[in-house]
């Protein structure tokens, strides 16, 4: 099977599998080399979709002592908390604004032409969270009732809710002009051994769909690609055919 990144003989760390930190780490490195690729600085604005209480875009941004402007947006209001205080610890020069609701109802209360629109996996959430006007934090553990009469809803008409997240992310980049977009989408390993691809086959087909109509110049795969290559992949068979892989990361430029 083709593998992305570079193959080392250096086996994946055990504190991947074991340590959510070690995980965002390695995700966080390769934010901070794209970001730093499509010259982000450090008095720019930036708004980042879906943070949920996940640190890598805040963990990147901390490498280059990030002192802008940053516009969280999150139903979520415990995840939105959490994050926004992990952040003001990482990031203690920058302004932050918390935004709790989901992104299209957010588009009125964010800045135009921000310098990136950023978001870190956050489609098959978003899908979720489509469904229900209530979002609270059981909706994403997949094992929970709210997630199982989410998934049994969005099976029924998977097309209407694939189709909303799109225009969502269509709307946000046509209205609010950022000077580059960056979403990565790679397939979740949960849902892969709880039998729930299809969340990741659907968020795959949204991303497909965002890369053919933003309104945007879409990057190059192969300019991409060279980039993600620069990663280590450990041999491992997600990082190095979905994580580090093009297809599942979109940058757009004004
Ligand atoms: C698991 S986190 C997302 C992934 C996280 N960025 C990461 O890298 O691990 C899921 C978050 O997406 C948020 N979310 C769902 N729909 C959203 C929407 N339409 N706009 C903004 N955030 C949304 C949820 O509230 C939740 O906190």
């Amino acid at each position: 099977m083709a593998m992305f990144g570079v193959t080392t003989s250096t086996p994946i760390p055990d504190e991947f599998i074991t340590s959510h930190a070690a995980w965002e780490g390695y995700i966080a490195h390769i934010w901070q080399q794209l970001l730093g690729h499509y010259g982000v600085e450090r008095k720019d604005t930036l708004i980042e979709i879906a943070p949920g209480c996940s640190s890598k875009v805040g963990l990147a941004l901390q490498k280059i002592a990030f002192e802008g402007t940053l516009y969280l947006v999150d139903p979520l209001g415990s995840a939105l908390e959490a994050v926004t205080e992990k952040y003001a610890k990482y990031l203690p020069k920058a302004v932050i604004y918390p935004i709790q609701t989901t992104l299209h109802k957010a588009l009125p209360l964010l800045p135009k032409k921000p310098d990136f629109l950023l978001a870190n996996h956050p489609l098959d959430d978003m899908l979720l969270a489509a469904i229900t006007e209530s979002v609270t934090p059981e909706l994403f553990v997949c094992t929970s009732k709210a997630y199982t009469q989410s998934r049994l809803a969005l099976e029924k008409e998977p097309t209407k809710f694939i189709s909303f997240v799109i225009s969502c992310w269509q709307r946000a980049v046509e209205e609010l002009l950022p000077g580059m977009t960056i979403v990565c989408q790679y397939p979740s390993l949960i849902l892969k051994q709880h039998n729930l691809h299809s969340l990741n086959i659907y968020a795959a087909l949204i991303m497909e769909g965002l890369k053919k109509h933003c309104p945007s110049t879409l990057e190059r795969p192969e300019v991409l690609q060279r980039l993600l290559n620069a990663h280590e992949n450990f041999g491992d068979e997600h990082i190095g055919t979905e994580v580090l892989n093009a297809k599942n990361w979109m940058v757009l430029k004004r």
